[in-house]
């Protein structure tokens, strides 16, 4: 098996239209996140259905609230079965601390945000944050780390710099991934699989390059084949 493990985002409309596609896929991929547009649409179904086909689910739902609500929010993430979750570290301390403490209670694996991808540096000072993206983005990764989750999503290119403050079991989930050749879309600092790979990505997450792919089955095939040719 890979070191490097493919997620496949369901960034779709309609339950129909995730199911056709991962049936279409088959046995080429055993993982899928679903974010909050499929899941505020078709909900716990979803997962379930997936789970049903032998799927493993990162449940991308992003818990931002109050300790005892985002406990109780991993909680139910566990029990409907999805493998993964995830939740904002700047929540602080005591709402990671209550998290970790749920998602072990179910073995869900619990991983954090750090800084939104979508801020920048005058972004984050009119919201009262004067370190860099990159400088919050570390101390939320200790933070997340202290609390007892397993990793945190980022860049790839943060991967570097988070395994060494972090240590090389704390998790690194990777977007913004894009095999030679795809179109880059919105996604700006992109890489390849392989250098994903290379970086010591433990999962990389890729959207658009498998969902709108001619053959999705052989788009997700072709990326594990090039995160297995650099082990
Ligand atoms: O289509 P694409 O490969 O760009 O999809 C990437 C997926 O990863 C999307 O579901 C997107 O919301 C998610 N994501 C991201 N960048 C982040 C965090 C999550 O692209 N920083």
């Amino acid at each position: 098996m890979n070191k490097t493990q493919l997620i496949a985002a369901l960034d779709l409309d309609s339950a129909e239209a995730a199911f056709a596609l991962v049936d279409r896929i088959g046995a080429a991929l055993q993982w899928y996140k679903v974010g909050k547009q499929l899941f505020t649409m078709n909900g716990p179904e979803l997962v379930r259905g997936l789970k049903k086909r032998g799927k493993k689910v990162f449940l991308d739902l992003k818990y931002h609230d109050i300790p005892n609500t985002v406990a109780q929010a991993v909680r139910a993430a566990g029990a409907l079965g999805a493998d993964m979750v995830n939740v904002h570290a700047s929540g602080g301390s005591t709402m990671l601390n209550a998290a970790a403490k749920a998602a072990s209670e179910t073995g869900v694996c619990l991983i954090a945000v750090t800084v939104l991808t979508s801020l920048d540096a005058q972004e984050m000072t009119a919201i009262g944050i004067s370190s860099s993206p990159a400088e919050q983005a570390l101390r939320l990764a200790r933070l997340s780390q202290q609390a007892g989750l397993a990793g945190v999503v980022c860049s790839a290119h943060e991967i570097k710099t988070i395994k060494e403050a972090c240590g090389k079991s704390f998790l690194t989930v990777a977007p913004g991934i894009r095999p030679a050749g795809s179109a880059a879309g919105d996604q700006k600092r992109i890489m390849t699989p392989a250098q994903a790979a290379k970086a010591g990505a433990d999962f990389i997450v890729v959207g658009r390059p498998i969902l709108a792919a001619e053959n999705p089955a052989l788009a997700a095939q072709k990326i594990q084949e090039e995160l297995g040719s650099i082990l």
